[in-house]
């Protein structure tokens, strides 16, 4: 058989926008905490920018930021003009600038929740909002105790008018295990209720990872196939080139499993693996979502070592270049034991995926950057083209690419030309840039509207939360009592491990 090729063998279809609501939100105020860091720079204010050039932000609305860093309003916008860059026309840009405002206060100090108080009554009456505000989060999570608890003292976190809401969302990671993420559930409940909070999950803001869904349920060709008779295993990979660049202050203490597995894989296993929901209802979604993590297998702490593999970064050449190890980055300990890279083999005990394995990995400083969902389906259950054997007919393989160049593809046997029977795998693609002319939009972008909206779908509950710790956490607790053994060294550059593969070739399979 000839190697594998790429076929585009159409994309060409009648577009329907069939659009299942508009969706403009109300008037209200935005107030990001850690206004002066990098999220904010770099994530938030693009997103919301993005907005505002479609017009879908509310006629009315406002933006504060509060830090810790000392600022002015003034320098406050020229950071804010800076981090939406070019983009927009310049009027819309100075519409969005004037809009902000900045305040400086401590976190722990109930001064700065009397004076937002104020400030938010003011800006309220200046913008015709009446009293909806959103609080976003975007501080360490060692600081979410001080400002949840602030914000309930100083009565900030209930409606102050009958038309009002507010909503408080909150960035990953929620929680290091489970005791501490019920612990935090405890203390938001002190002054918010669930439907209040929004945990983000960005890769769920992703219009790949949506797609998903779209694929799944608005199609009738894969879910009968969509189950253990048809499908052999699953494998999802996120891998990044880059490394900790300068979050050591918060990845030392969180890792690859915290950092990427709790939140962004769990919730793309949730995706591929939960049952039709009744309905786009968040909570009916939600539960499907909950039902998959309770159905996984627990690993016994016992073979944690067998099942999942841990690695680190070692010095190595990506891209032509030569990179430091993990434990050379700035702020990381010289001897530090945090993972960069972790890989498992994950099964979920119910009627549609018992005996299918997941396989899971996701680490930094690897060889290419690529997010991809790929579904291996069974062999052919016998071979007519003899000598060639069933298995050795290559086995049609449905990939989700969720970054770059999304998309998804289906490979497939097909005849090579001429007169001998010859057989190569090709591979049928949609491109989302090809196929609508243009590029997703920014993730944060659409969960921004969706927290003005109310709508938490696309945000985790909290007993999914629980459940995703739940699973984590044995493994967990079994890293931090073996230490150093156990974790495996990468060279920058590479897939990672080689036991990672190992969890793959011990069940006759490779990755994708
Ligand atoms: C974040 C992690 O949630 O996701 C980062 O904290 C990681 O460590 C990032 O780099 C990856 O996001 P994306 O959208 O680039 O895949």
């Amino acid at each position: 058989m000839s190697p594998a090729s790429t076929t585009r063998v159409s994309h060409v279809f009648t577009k329907q926008e069939l659009c299942m609501m508009e969706r403009i939100p109300e008037p209200c105020g935005i107030i990001i905490f850690g206004a002066s860091g990098d999220l904010t720079h770099r994530k938030l204010l693009p997103a919301l920018f993005q907005l505002a050039c479609e017009n879908v932000l509310p006629k009315d609305y406002y933006l504060l930021g509060a830090a810790r860093t000392p600022m002015t309003t003034d320098a406050f916008r020229k950071k804010v003009e800076e981090g939406i860059g070019n983009v927009g026309t310049p009027g819309q840009r100075s519409e969005f600038v004037s809009r902000c405002t900045y305040l400086t206060g401590d976190y722990g100090d109930a001064a700065l929740y009397a004076k937002l108080k104020g400030q938010l009554t003011t800006l309220d009456q200046e913008h015709h909002v009446p009293g909806r505000r959103l609080f976003y989060l975007s501080v360490p999570p060692n600081l979410y105790e001080s400002i949840v608890t602030g914000l309930g003292a100083s009565k900030l976190s209930t409606a102050s008018s009958p038309e009002g809401w507010v909503r408080i969302v909150v960035e990953k990671p929620f929680g290091r295990d489970l005791e501490s993420s019920r612990h935090l559930n405890k203390t938001f409940y002190q002054s918010f209720n669930e439907n209040q909070i929004y945990r983000i999950d960005h890769y769920l803001g992703k219009e790949t990872v949506q797609n998903i869904l779209m694929f799944r349920f608005a199609n009738a060709i894969y879910e009968p196939l969509w189950n253990r008779k048809y499908i052999d295993h699953v494998q999802i990979t996120s891998a990044e080139t880059i490394g900790v660049e300068n979050r050591a202050g918060y990845y030392e203490g969180a890792g690859a499993l915290r950092d990427m597995f709790q939140n962004h894989l769990m919730q793309l296993l949730c995706l591929i693996a939960m049952e039709p929901p009744a309905s786009m209802d968040p909570e009916v979604m939600r539960d499907e979502k909950s039902k998959v993590l309770q159905c996984l297998r627990p690993i016994p702490y016992g073979e944690c070592d067998k099942r999942i593999v841990r690695g680190q970064y070692v010095a190595g050449t990506l891209q032509d270049e030569l990179v430091p190890a993990y434990r050379q980055e700035s702020n990381v300990a010289p001897l530090s034991l945090t993972e960069t890279f972790a890989a498992m083999r994950v099964e979920i005990d119910n009627w549609r995926w018992q005996g299918v394995p997941f396989y899971l990995r996701s680490g930094k400083r690897l060889k290419e950057r690529v997010t991809e969902i790929a579904i291996q389906f069974k062999h052919v259950p016998t071979s007519i083209f003899k000598p060639l054997m069933a298995d050795q007919l290559s086995a049609n393989v449905l990939t989700f690419r969720i970054q770059p160049n999304e998309g998804i593809g289906l490979r497939f046997e097909a005849k090579h030309p001429g007169p001998k029977l010859c057989m190569s795998s090709v591979t049928m693609q949609f491109d989302y840039d090809e196929a609508f002319g243009t590029k997703p939009p920014e993730a944060y972008a659409r969960l921004f509207l969706d927290v003005m909206l109310g709508d938490q779908t696309l945000f985790a509950r909290k007993d999914w939360l629980e459940y995703s710790w739940q699973f984590l956490t044995p493994m967990l607790e079994n890293w931090a009592e073996k230490k150093e053994h156990g974790l495996r060294f990468y060279p920058a550059g590479t897939w990672g491990p080689e036991e990672a593969d190992e969890l793959l070739t011990q069940d006759g399979r490779q990755w994708i």
